[in-house]
């Protein structure tokens, strides 16, 4: 993963890296670090474990000069501990080259192996570091070329910055599978992982491409082939705005996020169902091949893919259309059987999750059509897919999604209802009855909201178990699994989402008084049937926290700890089960002291596979 940002300018560079690497911190924060070229020809390196704000203290303690040019870096760590020598820049073992590194090496240890015999001394565990040492072999004084020749060398993903203590006034940047933006201002260009870290400086950009490499100076970017060949890049002008985050009176952004939910969908329905009438600008595909398609595959990572889970229920009830759903991950590997008649609908918050972008490439490759539904505009998966529906759920801080998975959800069923129109596979009426539900959605999340008092109670007298289940069934299995996937990232308490109906298959062996079971059962026509499960593991001593329809009153006699949530279709009830299971999860991880906006080992965008 990790966030990479370099400057050259007239300006000192350091407070201009260090702002843009704030930006890019929902990429990593294991460590940070910035690589500085002064004007004596010197490369300064400073590094820290931990998150920026670490960087920042022990660079206040230092007297640096004026440096008009350098590269910083925030690190998920894949190679190495989190450690201050594993953090980024690297540099070559005379320390004339640094480096900044977002992919994987992958022939790392036999590059390292050959380098060592040669006289290299490494510092660090990681994979970046045989990259400076790579380019520091080449280097005859000719920094382009030094780099084109280490790459060359190179297997795997990278996006690279690179400085030289013999060029205080270049940057040397290229990438291959992970993202990288030049962006062009005036006496003074940028490289940045992404197009918001340097939003506040230039709304000029090249996104650079697979292949390509791009060498800045101040007053200009060049960018080659790998094969050295000078090419004219196109030169993009931003328009969107990136507005800045702020946690306002809350005491966590993911708590801020959950209670943005009603006016995200509110601003949602506004655009896209008003007055019922479905409008899915952005769509980019056709009513005709809509028509045509055959087979629907949705391809997504963590949260969005349990999105992904519903809309297979959604879009199989609503359109009649088989839909397979994959992990990115799994499907990029396994050859799947797709044509031009298979729509693709790949999901994602961040728009740049390495696997789902691989998966996409992989699917247009074999001639299906791709919609995004993708939160983070102009973002790589936006650019790459034949239609993007924006979720516009604005900027998400809390690496746990929220708002970014209940917006999807919506997203699902407006898809889902454009593609029963398009087919007529519902009544009209029916199609008008559903858009109705939806449309009070907004509401229904607000009254749901003014019972965080009770869902607190319910988290913190039940903080203490060291194992949760969370059982579902039919269009709410998928909100088991993101109920579970949302407690165990913020808490670090192994949870597992089930189908209630596999629990005797195996889980069932878990339970006894030491657990807790969330049983997600609003009324439905499964109701009963989960009701069974719920006898099962009261039998079993289980502690059950029941998320049921207002008005279950059986419910209250077997749950230790009932929450309700408001009536509405079954097939629409995974939105508003998010809400409570969110809940949950945060007030959980809060009674246990846990950093819930930033949870120990994860990112927000997992820009490796
Ligand atoms: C969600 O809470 C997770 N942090 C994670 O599973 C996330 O949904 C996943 O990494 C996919 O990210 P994307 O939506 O940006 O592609």
């Amino acid at each position: 993963m990790c966030g990479i940002v370099g400057y050259v300018g007239n300006k000192d560079a350091l407070p201009i890296l260090l702002e843009s690497l704030k930006k890019l911190e929902y990429r990593g924060y294991d460590s940070s670090g910035v690589g500085l070229l002064g004007h004596e020809a010197r490369l300064i390196v400073h590094k820290s474990k931990g998150k920026i704000r670490n960087l920042e203290e022990l660079l206040a303690s230092q007297k640096l000069p004026f440096a008009p040019a350098g590269i910083s870096h925030t690190r998920w760590a894949t190679h190495g501990f989190p450690s201050d020598i594993n953090a980024h820049p690297h540099t070559d073992s005379r320390h004339t080259i640094a480096v900044v590194h977002n992919g994987i090496i992958e022939n790392y240890q036999d590059l390292k192996a050959v380098l060592r015999k040669k006289g290299c001394k490494f510092a660090s565990e990681t994979d970046s570091e045989v990259i400076p040492q790579l380019i520091a072999h080449f280097y005859k004084g000719d920094l382009p070329a030094a780099v084109r020749q280490a790459i060359a060398k190179l297997k795997g993903t990278f996006a690279l910055g690179v400085i030289s203590r013999d060029h205080p006034d270049v940057i040397v940047a290229a990438r291959v599978g992970s993202p990288l933006v030049v962006g062009i201002g005036r006496h003074e260009n940028f490289i940045a992982s992404d197009v918001p870290a340097i939003l506040d400086f230039t709304r000029r950009v090249i996104y650079l491409k697979d292949g390509q490499m791009a060498v800045l100076t101040k007053e200009k970017v060049e960018v080659y082939g790998f094969d050295g060949k000078k090419v004219t890049p196109a030169v993009d002008t931003v328009a969107f705005n990136v507005t800045v985050a702020r946690k306002d009176s809350f005491a966590h952004f993911m708590l801020k996020e959950i209670h943005e939910q009603p006016g995200v969908l509110e601003q949602m329905l506004n655009l896209r169902l008003k007055n019922k009438q479905l409008t899915l600008e952005g769509l980019g595909i056709s009513d005709d091949v809509l028509k045509r398609t055959r087979k629907v595959m949705i391809v997504a990572c963590g949260t969005a893919y349990h999105a992904g889970l519903v809309g297979k229920y959604a879009i199989e009830a609503m359109a009649r259309l088989p839909v397979e759903t994959d992990t990115s991950s799994e499907f990029r590997y396994r050859n799947p059987i797709i044509d031009k008649h298979t729509l693709i609908v790949a999901v994602s918050q961040s728009g740049e999750t390495a696997d789902t972008l691989a998966a996409v490439r992989e699917a247009r490759s074999k001639g299906a059509r791709v919609i995004a539904i993708c939160n983070v505009v102009g973002s790589s998966l936006a650019r790459e897919a034949d239609g993007i529906l924006y979720t516009y759920a604005g900027q998400e801080i809390g690496v746990a999604s929220t708002k970014a998975y209940t917006a999807q959800l919506m997203m699902f069923y407006l898809l889902a209802l454009k593609l029963a129109q398009v087919r007529k596979s519902m009544p009209p009426k029916e199609l008008k009855s559903l858009a109705g539900h939806l449309l009070r959605i907004p509401a229904l999340y607000k009254s749901i909201l003014k019972n965080i008092a009770h869902v607190r109670k319910v988290a913190e007298a039940n903080s203490h178990f060291g194992c949760f289940l969370f059982l579902g069934r039919h269009v709410n299995y998928p909100s088991a699994l993101e109920g579970a996937l949302k407690l165990k990232e913020i808490s670090y308490i192994p949870a597992e989402g089930y189908a209630a109906g596999e629990m005797k298959h195996g889980p069932i062996a878990l339970i006894d008084e030491y657990r807790a079971v969330v049983c997600i059962n609003p009324a439905s026509h499964v109701h009963e049937k989960m009701f069974s499960n719920i006898q099962e593991i009261k039998a079993r001593r289980g502690n059950i926290i029941a998320i049921a329809t207002q008005g279950d009153k059986d419910i209250r006699a077997h749950a230790h700890y009932v929450i309700e949530v408001p009536k509405t279709p079954e097939l629409l009830s995974p939105l508003l089960t998010a809400l409570p299971l969110q809940m949950l999860a945060y007030f959980i991880a809060v009674k246990r002291g846990c950093d819930v906006d930033q949870p120990r080992n994860l990112a927000k965008s997992v820009t490796v596979e």
